[in-house]
C-alpha cells in the first residue's frame, strides 16, 4: 500500500489535491503538511503534520518514520512575489526540490511529483501553441527556478533512478483556496470580486492571452500522470499541459453572460511584463500521446462552477 506525503497541502493546489488523494487512497494513507495551518477540511480528514521543507532533517525523519512511498511537492513562491525577493525565492524553491530529490533517492521512495509551470518559457519562446521542444529562456526568478527544477527531476531519474513525474501546469483556477502571488491570479480573483462588489480592476491589459485550466482538470492530469504506467512516460522532465486559453476581455465577457452589470477596468502593474514574456496557448501533443491527458472544462462550464460555488461560499 501506497503511502502519500503531500507538501504544501494549505495552499491552492494542495488543499484539493489532498483531499482528492485522500478519496482514492483512503484518507489514513495520505499525509499532510505545509509551513502554515490548512483549512480544517484538510487538517481533520486525515494525518496532517506541520513542516518546513527546508527544513531536511525534520521532513528525512518524518518520511521515514510515516514510511512515505510517494511525494507531492508543491510548495514554491510564485511569480509575482518571487519578484519581490528574487534570492529568497529561489532558495526556497530549489533548495525544497533538492531536499525532496534526496529524499527520494535515499529512501528509495516509488514516485515523486513536482510542478512546472508555463513561466519555464520566456520572450524568445514562439507563443502561439508553444511546443514541448522549443526555445527556454525564462526572465523571470519563478521561470530560472522551474526551468532548473526540471533540469534536476531529468537528472535524478536518469542518474539514480528516481522516478519523477512533473507537468507545466497553466495558470489554475479553482475556488476552494485562493492562490497567492502569482500572475495568472487575475483570472480567480476576477470571480470573487465580480460577485463581491461586481466590479474588478485588473493588473493585466484587456488582450493579455494566457493558458489556464480548472483546477478539477488539474488535479485529475496530475493523479493520472502518476498513475500512468512508467514505461509510456517519454518525458522525466515536464509535460506541456493546455488547457485553456484566454483573455482578460473574453472572461470579463463570459462573467456578464451571468453578471450583465459586471465591470471591469485594467490597471496593468509589474505583472504585465510577466504575462507578456509567457505563451498564449500550448501544445500539449506529447502528454495526450504519452499517457492521455484530458481537460473537461471550457471557459463556459468554468465560469458557471466559479460563480455558482464562489457564491454558496460567501452565502450569497
Ligand atoms: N500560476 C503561476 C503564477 O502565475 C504560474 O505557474 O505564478
Amino acid at each position: 500500500m501506497e503511502k502519500i506525503l503531500v507538501i504544501g497541502c494549505a495552499g491552492q493546489i494542495g488543499t484539493e489535491l489532498t483531499l482528492e488523494l485522500r478519496r482514492i487512497y483512503g484518507e489514513s494513507n495520505v499525509f499532510a503538511s505545509d509551513i502554515k495551518c490548512a483549512c480544517k477540511e484538510v487538517a481533520e480528514s486525515g494525518p496532517f503534520e506541520i513542516l518546513d521543507v527546508l527544513d531536511k532533517q525534520k521532513l528525512f525523519d518524518s518520511v521515514s518514520k510515516n514510511k512515505i512511498t510517494q511525494i507531492y511537492h508543491l510548495a514554491a513562491v510564485l511569480s509575482g512575489n518571487a519578484e519581490k525577493n528574487p534570492l529568497v525565492s529561489w532558495d526556497i524553491n530549489m533548495r525544497s526540490l533538492m531536499n525532496v530529490l534526496e529524499l527520494a533517492k535515499e529512501q528509495k521512495l516509488s514516485k515523486i511529483f513536482w510542478p512546472s509551470s508555463i513561466a519555464v518559457f520566456g520572450p524568445t519562446t514562439p507563443r502561439e501553441n508553444t511546443p514541448q521542444y522549443t526555445i527556454m529562456e525564462p526572465n523571470t526568478v519563478y521561470g530560472i527556478s522551474k526551468l532548473a527544477g526540471e533540469r534536476w527531476m531529468e537528472y535524478f531519474f536518469n542518474k539514480f533512478g528516481v522516478d519523477t513525474r512533473s507537468l507545466r501546469y497553466p495558470g489554475l483556477i479553482s475556488y476552494k483556496t485562493e492562490a497567492g502571488g502569482g500572475t495568472t491570479d487575475y483570472a480567480v480573483d476576477i470571480y470573487f470580486e465580480a460577485l463581491k462588489n461586481n466590479k474588478y480592476e485588473c493588473f493585466l491589459s484587456s488582450e493579455t492571452a494566457l493558458p489556464m485550466m480548472f483546477m478539477e482538470d488539474a488535479i485529475k492530469a496530475t493523479i493520472d500522470l502518476m498513475e500512468a504506467d512508467a514505461s509510456k512516460l517519454s518525458l522525466r522532465s515536464s509535460y506541456n499541459v493546455a488547457g485553456i486559453s484566454f483573455n482578460p476581455r473574453e472572461i470579463a465577457a463570459e462573467i456578464q453572460k451571468h453578471l450583465p452589470t459586471f465591470e471591469m477596468t485594467y490597471k496593468p502593474d509589474f505583472r504585465q511584463a510577466i504575462a507578456d514574456s509567457w505563451p498564449k496557448s500550448i501544445d500539449d501533443s506529447v502528454a495526450k500521446k504519452d499517457w492521455g491527458l484530458t481537460c473537461k472544462y471550457d471557459m463556459e462550464k468554468m465560469t458557471e462552477v466559479m460563480l455558482s460555488e464562489i457564491k454558496k461560499k460567501l452565502m450569497l
